[in-house]
């Protein structure tokens, strides 16, 4: 597995410090309120595990999965709900956990599809954002690192499913996905 990854790019240790910072943020912009994470499967169930450890006010989860239909590294800005959230949230602090923004395709129909149901607030925290693939408009309130436009896996991040496992965030050899 390891030797189909081109080079790391965010070690664990980086990885582990930058949430443990975000999760005490979102701890002091959150306090006396309470927190729906709803996390976008697969890929941000590594974070919304560490992060949630991180905040100290009361909080639940929740999942949403979506598929884009593109193919395995692109994305083509058609989103459809494969499994959608299991409680209300009209009223609630929702707080969306993605594991990279990419084009921002998902997270901005994502967003107002959530927004429809009137929770009290609604925000984005990503650990990965790639500013210069953005072609919808999203605004994260918590961005991890900013990425160059690699394909990367690791850490929740897949290729066709695989090297979700690995503890770091690594850009993929190309003749593994071309
Ligand atoms: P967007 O709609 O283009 O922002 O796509 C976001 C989704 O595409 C993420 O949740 C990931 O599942 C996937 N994605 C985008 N870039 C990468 C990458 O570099 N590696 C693995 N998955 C990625
Ligand atoms: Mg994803």
């Amino acid at each position: 597995m390891r030797e189909d990854i081109k080079e790391v790019i965010l070690t664990q240790k980086q990885i582990i410090e930058k949430t443990k910072e975000i999760g005490k943020q979102i701890s002091i912009d959150y306090k006396g309120k309470e927190l729906v994470l709803v996390g976008i499967l697969k890929g941000s169930v590594m974070f919304l595990a560490d992060l949630m450890k991180e905040i100290d006010i009361p909080c639940t989860m929740d999942f949403m999965a979506v598929s884009s239909y593109g193919s395995a590294t692109e994305s083509t800005g058609v989103v459809k709900i494969l499994k959608d959230l299991d409680s209300s949230i009209k009223g609630e602090n929702v707080l969306i956990v993605e594991d990279i923004i990419d084009t921002g395709v998902t997270l901005s129909y994502l967003k107002n599809y959530l927004k429809s149901r009137n929770p009290s607030s609604i925000e984005i925290v990503s650990l990965l954002n790639k500013p210069s693939r953005r072609k919808a408009d999203v605004m994260p309130k918590y961005v991890g690192f900013d990425v160059p436009d690699y394909f990367l896996v690791g850490y929740g991040l897949d290729y066709d499913e695989k090297y979700r496992n690995l503890p770091f965030i690594g850009s993929l050899k190309e003749e593994i996905y071309k």
